[in-house]
C-alpha cells in the first residue's frame, strides 16, 4: 500500500507511491471504462499522477484529483462523433469522388465537437484572417488540434502543405490520419500528450487554439515554457470569449490571462477578435 512520507521537519507530507503502484494507477485508468477506448498515452497519465502526489497528502486524495484533471484535459463534455460511423462515412465521402460530399463529411466532424463547432459560421474568414498576418505559410503545427484539421478545405493552404495535428485522443487522431491519407496531402496525425513531449518540428506556423487557458489549469505556469520550446515563427493562440454554454462574457479574463502568461516576453503580439474567439498572434522570431 502507498504510504505517507513526512519530512523531517514533520510538514511536507507528500505520498510515497512506488514506481509499481504508479504504474497499476496508470493501468487501471487506461482500461476504466471512461478511458479504454481512448488509448490515452502514458507519458500523460504518469505527468498528471506525479503532480497530483506532489499536491496531496494522501494517495487516495491524490487518485481523486487525477481522476478530476483528466477529465478536465480529455474534456468528453465537448463532444465527439461515432468514430468507427465518421470512419465509413470519411471512406464513402471519398469514395464518391464528390468534393461536395468531402466538405459535408468535414463540416459534419467540425460539428461534432464544440470548439470547432463554433467557428462553422466563420469558416469563410477565419483562416484568411489569419494568413493576412502570418502569410500564407508552408507547415503547420496543429497543437491539441481537436477536430480543426477537418477546416482544412477552408484554409486555402497550397497542395504542397505539410500539415501536423497532435492530439491525446487516439480515435481522433486515427480518424484524421485516415483523413490525410485520403486528402493525399503531406499531412500528419500525431498521438502525444504536447505538453509533456512538446513538438519540435521547425514550422511557419502553429496553431494552439482553446487550449492555454487549460493548460494552466492542469499545470500553473505551463503555457510560457511551452510556447517558448516551440521551433515556429508564428505562435497563434486562441481563447474562448464566451462559456461553453455561452452565459458568460470571458473577454477581459482571457486577455487578462494571455497578458500575464506573455509578461517579460519582448515577442511582438496582435490580436484579433472573432464573434466567439481571441486569437493573439504571437511573433516569435
Ligand atoms: C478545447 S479542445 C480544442 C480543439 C482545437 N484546438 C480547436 O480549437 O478546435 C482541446 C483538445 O486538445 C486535446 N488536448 C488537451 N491536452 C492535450 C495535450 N496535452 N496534448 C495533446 N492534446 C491535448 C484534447 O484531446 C482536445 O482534442
Amino acid at each position: 500500500m502507498p504510504g505517507i512520507r513526512e519530512s523531517s521537519d514533520g510538514m511536507n507530507k507528500a505520498p510515497f507511491v512506488s514506481e509499481d503502484e504508479i504504474r497499476d494507477w496508470i493501468g487501471k485508468l487506461r482500461t476504466s471504462r471512461k478511458y479504454r477506448s481512448l488509448d490515452l498515452p502514458e507519458s500523460l497519465l504518469r505527468d498528471v499522477i506525479l503532480g497530483e502526489l506532489s499536491r496531496h497528502n494522501r494517495p487516495d486524495e491524490a487518485l481523486k484529483a487525477v481522476r478530476e484533471k483528466l477529465h478536465n484535459i480529455v474534456a468528453p463534455y465537448l463532444g465527439d462523433p461515432d468514430y468507427s460511423l465518421a470512419q465509413t462515412a470519411l471512406r464513402a465521402a471519398f469514395t464518391s469522388g464528390n468534393p461536395q460530399s468531402i466538405r459535408d463529411f468535414c463540416l459534419s466532424m467540425l460539428a461534432s465537437h464544440a470548439s470547432t463547432r463554433e467557428r462553422i459560421p466563420l469558416l469563410g474568414e477565419f483562416y484568411s484572417r489569419l494568413w493576412q498576418i502570418t502569410g500564407i505559410p508552408q507547415t503547420i503545427l496543429d497543437l491539441a488540434c481537436g477536430m480543426q484539421p477537418f477546416a482544412l478545405p477552408w484554409m486555402d493552404l497550397p497542395a504542397s502543405i505539410r500539415y501536423f495535428a497532435y492530439d491525446l485522443h487516439h480515435p481522433r487522431i486515427e480518424l484524421i490520419h485516415q483523413f490525410f491519407q485520403l486528402s493525399g496531402c503531406s499531412c500528419k496525425a500525431i498521438h502525444e500528450d504536447i505538453l509533456v513531449n512538446p513538438p519540435q518540428i521547425e514550422a511557419d506556423v502553429a496553431l494552439f487554439f482553446k487550449e492555454a487557458h487549460r493548460f494552466e489549469q492542469r499545470r500553473r505556469g505551463a503555457c510560457l515554457p511551452f510556447f517558448q520550446s516551440l521551433r515556429v515563427r508564428w505562435l497563434l493562440v486562441s481563447l474562448p470569449i464566451s462559456s461553453l454554454k455561452g452565459t458568460r462574457n470571458l473577454e477581459d479574463r482571457q486577455r487578462r490571462l494571455m497578458q500575464s502568461i506573455l509578461a517579460g516576453q519582448a515577442w511582438e503580439v496582435e490580436e484579433i477578435r472573432f464573434d466567439n474567439e481571441l486569437v493573439f498572434c504571437i511573433q516569435k522570431t
